[in-house]
């Protein structure tokens, strides 16, 4: 399955000069639980963010034009297109991590989304997602994994 993954503020901020607006610490041991044992796509923007591979998943990174240094579970890709060619063969889950230029070019193929939402809004954040991304969508579940934070599952609703 193709999932989106996402932290989101009330404002629906998810960046600010290149790095995530917040820090809770809860929320990146709930992503790592979540996506670990399984592929991540990510933009370039944020592999610069994150500065290195995320352990126990294949890290996708998406690029047109950079290149990154070869080494083990990292795997630079030029378009959707290929993403999507090769996640026909994985047996793990593909999850769609940011950031926004990314959440918005796999919007059409991602099937569900686990949402963090942040307790915040972020007035000073120079990175969105578009206010409509969850259209389509119903909400399934909510899991509280800490006193203040909470993250929602939506599915696409089926078409009838
Ligand atoms: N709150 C959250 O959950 C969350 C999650 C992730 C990131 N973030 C934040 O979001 C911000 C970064 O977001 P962003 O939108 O600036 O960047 P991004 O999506 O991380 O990276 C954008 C870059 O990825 C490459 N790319 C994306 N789609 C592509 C495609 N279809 N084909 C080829 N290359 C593609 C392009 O690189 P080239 O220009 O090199 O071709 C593009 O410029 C940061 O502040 C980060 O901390 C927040």
């Amino acid at each position: 399955m193709i999932i989106g993954i996402a932290a989101i503020a009330k404002n629906y901020a998810i960046g600010k000069n290149g790095k995530l607006p917040w820090h809770y610490s809860a929320d990146l041991k709930f992503f790592k639980q979540t996506t670990s044992g399984n592929a991540v796509v990510m933009g370039f923007n944020t592999w610069k963010s994150i500065g290195k591979p995320l352990a126990n998943r294949l890290n996708i990174v998406l690029s047109r034009f950079a290149n990154i240094e070869n080494q083990p579970t990292v795997l630079l890709m030029r378009s959707k297109d290929e993403v999507s060619a090769l996640a026909k063969y994985l047996s793990c889950d593909l999850y769609v991590a940011g950031g926004a230029k990314t959440y918005e070019n796999f919007s059409d193929v991602i099937e569900k989304w686990i949402v963090t939402e942040i307790p915040e809004n972020v007035e000073d954040a120079d990175t969105f997602m578009p206010a409509n991304f969850l259209d389509g969508f119903e909400q399934k579940e909510t899991i509280e994994f800490a006193a203040d934070l909470r993250a929602k599952i939506y599915e696409k609703k089926v078409q009838s």
